[in-house]
């Protein structure tokens, strides 16, 4: 058994992709599928629409089991290794799922739009990886079109994201005059090919800068390469592992995904470079994915589109040992053994007759809202996983019933939904109003439909000047109570009844932290 787990967690790769939306994550994500095998297409165009298809063939599958998770997770298997890459929502569904579903990735990929340079989606997703230095590699998209000089977009990622770029690829010319990239590692430069028909390009590839091949093809832009590989070796940095595995430092690619070009690169050095899963913090102590017995933490729920199924799926990393299927394992925030017998274990293609799944796997496990976000399960042991928090919300939401008598049943739907991570929910202390917070637009139009759906409450929402929210703590019982005296009218209580302060403004917030230096003003809270 522990030589079985070894080679299955060695083998396994779990990461999230972090973007802002346009900068190529969905293309990127679909050249990657099609050199694991997941899916097959003929041409750009052509592969969108079957990317598309085979999207709605899940759906219809997954309807039928009364379930909807569409390509929350996709499964794929590249060389010997076997790659989970868990979907980070972005455009509209943009949410605090995309924030949580990063505490559950051993590490992340960035996709940067080369004319672009860091943008703010990207730098909020940042801020998350550091919560536990995620180890990240990026990859510079859309060379084939004319960007930022790539020592510029370089020196963009290491001043906005406060990281080490190392080169590991180095492109020659952008736009009309993208001519390939050179590897830094291999020392051979892959030329461009533009294609169009969405299969593996592989291109011409010259083995030394010294063959006069180099010259031939490239002309005046062998000499520009020769330079810039020579500044790179004097300013750059060098690649180390270490720090790229401590979150310190990024090593960086170029290429252009829509041409399927860089991409095959990124892979080979990205199932090299990136971590296995490791080891998870729990309050008890940390839980090594090589021990032999079950743990798995729950980092997201996602409720059943069809409203004839109320079920809702628990996405469970596990953490350790090995899952089968019909296993018993304890639920132990209830104190309760379960039985896992309808999990689905999730695969890009024939899910069907999977039995079993390791560490860095992710399963969904069938439930009627009895199970939480930070939910651990286990074989025996009492475990509370830890690092899958709330993230403080950007967006708020003033509620109001337009039926009175529905109050009761308001006051159940909106706890539970806050309960489930759709949304969280905040009653101030000095008033009786029902205050919702959010990362993302869309999570307010879904918990109103659920909340008619499921609950039979009609409500609608009311602006509200909120600027953020910060969960508080302060070790002075004396200090706090003269704080919530103080702050009483920005104070609430959030669905675990925690103390929270509701800045409505920067200035408040940066105002209250500094009159109050013994409080501490916290941005994401862990589950309990
Ligand atoms: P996202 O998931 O990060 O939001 O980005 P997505 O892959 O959807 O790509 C956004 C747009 O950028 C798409 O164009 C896509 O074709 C284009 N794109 C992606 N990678 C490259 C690249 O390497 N080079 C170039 N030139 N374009 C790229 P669109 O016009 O918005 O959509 P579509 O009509 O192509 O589907």
């Amino acid at each position: 058994m522990e030589k079985q787990i070894q080679k299955q967690v060695e083998r396994r790769r779990t990461f999230g992709i972090i973007s802002h939306p346009d900068a190529g994550k969905t293309t990127l994500t679909e050249k990657l599928l099609l050199f694991g095998g997941a899916i097959q297409m003929a041409g750009t165009v052509k592969a969108r629409k079957a990317a598309r298809h085979a999207t709605s063939d899940w759906m219809a599958m997954e309807q039928q089991r009364g379930i909807s998770v569409t390509s929350s997770v996709m499964k794929f298997n590249y060389e010997d290794f076997e790659i989970n890459l868990l979907d980070t929502p972005g455009h509209q569904d943009f949410s605090e799922d995309t924030y949580r579903v990063l505490t559950a990735v051993d590490s992340a990929l960035m996709v940067i739009d080369s004319a672009k340079g860091v943008e703010k989606q990207t730098r909020k997703l940042m801020e998350v990886c550091r919560l536990r230095d995620t180890p990240i590699i990026t990859f510079i998209n859309k060379m084939d079109r004319e960007g930022m000089d790539p020592f510029d977009v370089l020196a963009d990622i290491e001043e906005t994201l406060n990281i080490e770029c190392a080169p590991l690829s180095w492109p020659v010319g952008m736009g009309k005059e993208f001519k390939g990239v050179y590897s830094l590692h291999d020392k051979r430069l892959h030329l461009f090919s533009a294609t169009h028909n969405g299969g593996i390009n592989q291109g011409m590839v010259i083995d030394s800068l010294d063959d006069p091949t180099l010259d031939k093809e490239l002309g005046l832009q062998a000499d520009k390469l020769r330079e810039d590989l020579e500044l790179l070796e004097g300013a750059g940095y060098p690649f180390d592992a270490e720090r790229y595995l401590a979150g310190k430092q990024t090593p960086v690619f170029f290429g252009s995904a829509i041409n399927n070009f860089g991409v095959h690169e990124l892979l080979d050095s990205f199932v090299q470079l990136a971590p296995h899963p490791q080891s998870r913090p729990a309050v008890e102590r940390e839980v090594s994915p090589f021990e032999t017995s079950f743990s798995g933490v729950c980092f997201k729920i996602q409720a059943n589109m069809d409203p004839q199924h109320r079920d809702r799926i628990a996405f469970v990393r596990i953490n350790s040992g090995k899952f089968t299927k019909g296993m018993k394992v304890r639920h132990h925030r209830i104190g309760k053994d379960v039985q896992i017998s309808k999990a689905t274990i999730f695969m890009a293609q024939d899910r069907e007759g999977v039995e079993e799944a390791w560490p860095g796997d992710i399963i969904g496990i069938h439930n009627h809202g009895t199970i939480k976000i930070g939910d651990t399960f286990t074989e025996k042991e009492p475990l509370k996983f830890t690092g899958i928090p709330n993230f403080a919300p950007e967006i708020f939401r003033r509620v109001i019933l337009k039926t009175p008598l529905k109050a009761k049943q308001l006051q159940k739907g909106l706890t539970q939904l806050a309960e489930e991570g759709a949304v969280q929910l905040f009653r101030p202390t000095q008033n009786n109003d029902y205050i919702l917070g959010a990362v993302g637009m869309l999570q307010f139009d879904v918990i109103q439909s659920r909340l008619q759906d499921e609950y039979g409450v009609d409500a609608i929402y009311e602006p509200v000047e909120l600027y953020t929210a910060r969960w508080i703590s302060c070790e002075d019982k004396i200090e706090l109570a003269r704080f919530k005296k103080g702050a009483a009218r920005y104070l609430a209580l959030d669905a675990d009844e925690n103390l929270t302060y509701l800045a409505p403004s920067r200035w408040r917030l940066d105002d209250a932290v500094e009159t109050w230096p013994n409080i501490s003003f916290h941005k994401t809270r862990e589950h309990e």
